[in-house]
C-alpha cells in the first residue's frame, strides 16, 4: 500500500478480529514504528504492556463492560438505541492487548518543550499509538483502541508505578478485513465531516455547529 492508502484504509476495528497469531517480526516492526514516534524533548514518555493472559483480558473486559453501562444510562431515546448496537471493544476476540503508558517523569526535570504546556507529553504518546495504528494497517492487522475504563483500574490491573498513566488499551491482531467506513458511522452514530468544515483562513471562524 501506499502511504496514503494506509493513511485511508486505517480503520479502528472490534468485530472483525480472527484471534490468529501475529508473527514476532510483526510485531516487532509495529511496535518499533510505535517507539520510532516524535516526542516532546526527546522523552520517549511511553511503554507498551503486552498483554496475553486471559485473566486480565477477562477483568479488563468486565470493567469495560461495566463502563459501557455508565455511559448507556446518560443516553435516551434514538442515542441510547443506537448506541445499544455498537461494539465498544474486542478485548477478548483479538490476539493481543497492548496497552500504551505516559511517563511524566521521564527526561524530568527541565523537559524541553513541556513548561508551558504539561499536555505536550501526553500528545507524544498519541503520536506512538498513532504509528502503531498506521503500521497495523500496512501489516493488515487490525487495532481497536478502549478508552472506556477508569484509569485507576487499568493501573492496578497492569502494576503500573505510581505516576505513570494509562493512554490506550489497543486490541490488536489478524483481522478478516478492515471495513471501508468507521463502526460508528456504519450506525448511524456520528458522520465524518469533509475537510472543508474545520478548515480556517488566518483566524478561527465560528460556525454554527462544532
Ligand atoms: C482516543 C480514542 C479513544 C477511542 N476509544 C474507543 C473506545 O473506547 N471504543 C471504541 O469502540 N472505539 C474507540 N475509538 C475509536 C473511534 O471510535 C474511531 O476512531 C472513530 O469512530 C473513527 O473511526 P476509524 O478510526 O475507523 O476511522 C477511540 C478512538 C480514539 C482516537
Amino acid at each position: 500500500m501506499s502511504f496514503y492508502d494506509v493513511l485511508h484504509r486505517r480503520r479502528d476495528t472490534r468485530g472483525e478480529f480472527t484471534g490468529a497469531p501475529i508473527p514476532d517480526d510483526v510485531l516487532r516492526r509495529v511496535l518499533s514504528a510505535a517507539h520510532a514516534a516524535p516526542s516532546v524533548g526527546l522523552t520517549q514518555p511511553w511503554d507498551f504492556v503486552l498483554v496475553r493472559d486471559e485473566g486480565t483480558r477477562l477483568a479488563f473486559r468486565d470493567h469495560v463492560a461495566a463502563e459501557r453501562e455508565v455511559f448507556a444510562a446518560e443516553l435516551t431515546g434514538e442515542r441510547a438505541e443506537v448506541f445499544s448496537r455498537v461494539k465498544v471493544e474486542g478485548i477478548m476476540e483479538s490476539t493481543l492487548g497492548v496497552a500504551v503508558t505516559y511517563d511524566p517523569e521521564r527526561g524530568s526535570p527541565a523537559v524541553l518543550g513541556r513548561h508551558a504546556i504539561a499536555d505536550a507529553g501526553l500528545y507524544s504518546v498519541c503520536l506512538a499509538i498513532q504509528n502503531l495504528w498506521l503500521a497495523a494497517t500496512e501489516e493488515g492487522l487490525g487495532l481497536g483502541w478502549v478508552s472506556f475504563y477508569r484509569e485507576e483500574v487499568l493501573s492496578g490491573l497492569l502494576g503500573l508505578p505510581e505516576g505513570v498513566r494509562p493512554v490506550a488499551w489497543l486490541c490488536l491482531g489478524p483481522v478478516t478485513e478492515l471495513p471501508d467506513a468507521p463502526d460508528l458511522e456504519r450506525h448511524g452514530w456520528r458522520n465524518r465531516v469533509p475537510l472543508e468544515a474545520v478548515l480556517h483562513q488566518e483566524r478561527y471562524t465560528q460556525r454554527s455547529s462544532r
